[in-house]
């Protein structure tokens, strides 16, 4: 089964200057906690991003780049994203799209569940955001009561959704 979990700002920003634009330490948590023992899979940016390769989780690495290759026994680096997309969505286990946004919108069409922190705020110089999310294709299925960050002066909240029809088939 195919997750996908994302933080994003009112304006659907995601990421400026390939980092994150903000440093909410509870969403950091909210992040380890729903992908820790599960595989994730992700972009070479964001893998390039992370602080190392994450305890207790596998990461497989989508990378067109020949020369990119990552040594080390959790991480998995492969060059065709529909292919991993395929395996994954047939896995018996959860299995989380974490990003970027290039891998995002070309995963969005695929996955069954998303959980998404919603942060309130605007991102002026973003460039990188996530593709719209259509009510008449997402149902919210848990909200959490809104949360308060000091550092960034922001509020957020964790929103979990479903999606309410068959996702596409790839190989449409
Ligand atoms: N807010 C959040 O929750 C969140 C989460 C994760 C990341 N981010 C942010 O997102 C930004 C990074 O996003 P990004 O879009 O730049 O990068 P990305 O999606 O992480 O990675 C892009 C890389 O993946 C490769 N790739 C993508 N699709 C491919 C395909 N179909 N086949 C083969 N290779 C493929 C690309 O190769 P080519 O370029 O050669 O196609 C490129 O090297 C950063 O700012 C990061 O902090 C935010």
């Amino acid at each position: 089964m195919l997750s996908l979990i994302v933080a994003i700002a009112s304006d659907y920003a995601i990421g400026r200057k390939g980092t994150l634009p903000w440093h909410i330490s509870d969403d950091l948590k909210h992040f380890k906690r729903i992908t820790r023992g599960h595989t994730m899979l992700m972009g070479m940016n964001t893998f390039i991003s992370l602080p190392g390769v994450l305890p207790k989780r596998k990461h497989i690495v989508i990378a067109d780049d020949p020369t990119f290759n990552v040594d080390h026994p959790q991480v998995e680096v492969r060059r065709d994203l529909f292919s991993a997309l395929e395996e994954c969505r047939k896995a018996d286990e959860e299995i989380f799209v974490i990003g970027g946004g290039s891998v995002y919108r070309q995963s969005l069409p695929y996955v069954d569940r998303l959980y998404i922190t919603w942060i309130d705020m605007t991102v002026p110089d973003a460039d990188t955001f996530f593709p719209q999310i259509s009510e008449e294709e997402w149902q919210a299925v848990y909200e959490s009561e809104p949360f308060f960050d000091e550092e960034n002066a922001v509020s957020y909240r964790f929103v979990n959704y479903e999606r309410k029809h068959d996702e596409k088939d790839l190989s449409e």
